[in-house]
């Protein structure tokens, strides 16, 4: 299902003056919209992340009930999904670039100030958040890239660890065995041996599923009692990238962006496409046009998939996008929403009623 049914409803409206007027399956529409997107309507101190942040919400809602500021908030909520080896897309056991090595991406933002700091292409360092921190607070610059990055974190006490777990160096294997048949590594169906060292059974061959790319991400923005408003994004990027390649998630007005006298947007997905439309930047604006935050991650959504229909290789034959991109929008009055490109999506939400998950809107329907 596709927003410009959507669009034609807000037309009808302003048109007609009122619901009686409205088509009843643009009225359908319109119910199907607001179900999916009850946090419009919320006011309150809140925080809101991607779905892998169902922890990072719930703790940047309650440091900020004890009083601390939504931005030192929001950083220790990421940092306890940066720390997990389990989410193979942000800081520890993140997925590596395509020489095995990972490098990260992360900024951070606070409202009061509209000071923002971000590192990326960080390597051996598990916060990536904390030490975009570090710039916003200790530097007059924004952004700090690579060994410079790197080099400044440990100016500051972070310990150089390795990131790369074992799952995630087993991940970066498949996948360079499984990138060309005709180059020097064994795809999977072409080893006598499995990865671990035993001999291959006839059961254990067959062809091996292609191995994806994968853009990770979390994504995290609060605002506190006073309207003040804060953000996060922070990631080890696109899956087996080349290195040194830089997404969104550090770029200021693509990953993420606050203008405390509206609210903050970020995003997660694929990062080329959110920085050729300056998503979160977009997303902001929208809002302070007069957009609900679900309407706001819709608007960015439909400018990327316009676009996108500019490079063939971006669309399916329908020509809507082949990839994800997913939108999170925090007004500075606590309300809040969030769209997918491609349905089945979730995010993560605290607010007074406690943290959970709540179903994306969506662009079009798998
Ligand atoms: N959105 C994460 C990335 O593209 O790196």
């Amino acid at each position: 299902m596709t927003h410009p049914s959507r669009r034609s409803f807000l037309a009808a409206a302003a048109a007609a003056g009122s619901l009686a007027a409205i088509p009843k399956l643009v009225y359908a529409e319109r119910t199907r919209a607001r179900r999916l997107a009850a946090g419009d309507d919320h006011r309150g101190p809140c925080s809101i992340s991607s779905g892998n942040g169902v922890r990072a919400v719930a703790k940047a809602r309650d440091r900020i009930r004890e009083g601390v500021d939504p931005v030192i908030a929001v950083v220790e909520g990421v940092g306890i999904v940066e720390a997990d080896p389990n989410d193979t897309t942000v800081g520890l056991g993140g997925l590596p670039n395509e020489d095995g090595v990972v490098e990260l991406d992360s900024s951070v933002m606070h409202g009061p100030t509209h000071k923002a700091g971000a590192v990326a292409s960080i390597r051996d360092i598990l916060h990536p958040a904390q030490v975009a921190l570090k710039v916003l607070q200790t530097t007059d610059h924004v952004l700090i890239v690579g060994e410079g990055a790197r080099r400044f974190a440990i100016a500051h006490g972070f310990e150089p660890t390795n990131l790369l777990t074992p799952k995630a160096r087993e991940a970066w294997l498949r996948w360079k065995r499984s990138n060309s048949p005709n180059d020097d590594w064994l795809d999977d169906d072409q080893m006598d041996w499995t990865p671990d060292g035993r001999e291959r059974r006839s059961a254990d061959a067959g062809t091996p599923d292609p191995v994806p790319f994968t853009y990770g991400t979390i994504h995290c923005g609060a605002t506190d009692a006073a309207g003040n408003v804060s953000a996060v994004t922070t990631t080890s990027g696109l899956s087996y990238k080349i290195p040194g390649r830089v997404g969104d998630s550090p770029i200021i007005g693509a990953g993420m962006y606050v203008d405390n006298e509206i609210g903050s947007a970020g995003a997660t997905g694929r990062g080329e496409a959110v920085i050729q439309s300056c998503g979160s930047y977009s997303a902001v604006r929208h809002m302070g046009e007069g957009k609900l935050p679900t309407e706001a991650c819709l608007a960015v959504l439909e400018e990327i998939a316009t676009r996108s229909k500019r490079q063939r290789r971006l669309v399916d034959d329908e020509g809507r996008p082949n990839f994800n991109v997913v939108m999170y929008a925090l007004r500075k009055d606590g309300a809040y929403g969030s769209a997918a490109m491609w349905s089945g999506a979730s995010f993560a939400v605290a607010t007074a009623d406690g943290a959970r998950r709540e179903p994306c809107a969506h662009l079009f329907e798998r």
